[in-house]
């Protein structure tokens, strides 16, 4: 597998060997190919079959306000929990593929509004998912919410967090293709970017097992407050 990391660019030790083995299976059958040695070669030429590997392993599935109940989680409640007194509002969607989910949170902000209290930051691992996303054309985004937001490359497992503390972080979709460590890594690097009660979002299939290990407590459904530091 070493060659096939090279060649892709992908730190595909951080993703579950099942989820990594399948997809290699499915790129060798399809390009009819006897082993990843071969794909290696194959994707090493071939900027397109790349990029399809690339995204078959970094999967990008995503849509504009996805998980219609954990958008109403933060609009009746995560949202007016951190906007009391006026506060302001920072928020990093950490693994945001082409951006749908931090310009839903825009105009979700928008629509209650709190955008101009609020700093917006997606993030993600493949620079070709941030092409689109820094360009920003799905229904309902205002100039106002693409003014606010900005998107930056990071692996949420080697680099760390961005600088800062973050009020509201949204993680969705993304520790479930992990490896276990990578996953332990993760959550540690989510929970350093969080400001003390700050938010932390999972997706609606992934659950910390003991949120106080983390320095957490449950606030919702897959929903956590930070509780010191
Ligand atoms: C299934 S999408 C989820 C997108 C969005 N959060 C949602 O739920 O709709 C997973 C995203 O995580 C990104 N990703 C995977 N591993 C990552 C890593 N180590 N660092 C940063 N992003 C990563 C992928 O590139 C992909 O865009």
């Amino acid at each position: 597998m070493g060659e096939l990391e090279r060649v892709s660019g992908l730190p595909l030790a951080n993703f579950r060997d099942e989820h990594v083995d399948e997809q290699v299976a499915r790129a060798c059958r399809r390009l009819e190919l006897d082993d990843p040695a071969s794909l290696a070669r194959v994707l090493r030429g071939d900027a397109g079959e790349r990029r399809r590997f690339r995204r078959s392993i970094a999967i990008s599935h995503t849509a504009m306000s996805r998980d219609p109940h954990q958008f109403a989680l933060l609009e009746h409640d995560l949202l007016p929990r951190l906007l009391a007194g006026g506060a302001r509002v920072s928020a990093w969607s950490a693994g945001c593929s082409d951006g749908s989910e931090l310009y839903s949170l825009g105009i979700l902000l928008e629509r209650i509004g709190a955008l101009d209290r609020a700093l917006l930051l997606g993030s993600d691992l493949l620079e070709e998912n941030l092409a689109i996303a820094q360009v920003g054309v799905f229904d309902g985004v205002s100039d106002a919410v693409r003014a606010r937001v900005r998107f930056e490359q990071r692996d949420l497992v080697a680099d760390g967090p961005p600088p800062g503390r973050w009020r509201l972080v949204v993680c969705r979709n993304v520790a479930i293709y992990m490896s276990p460590a990578a996953r332990k890594r993760l959550y540690g690097n989510l929970v350093a970017a969080l400001s003390r009660r700050g938010v932390l979002l999972l997706g609606r299939s992934e659950r910390l097992i003991d949120p106080s290990a983390y320095g957490l407590r449950v606030i919702g459904p897959h929903a956590y407050e930070r509780v010191g530091g």
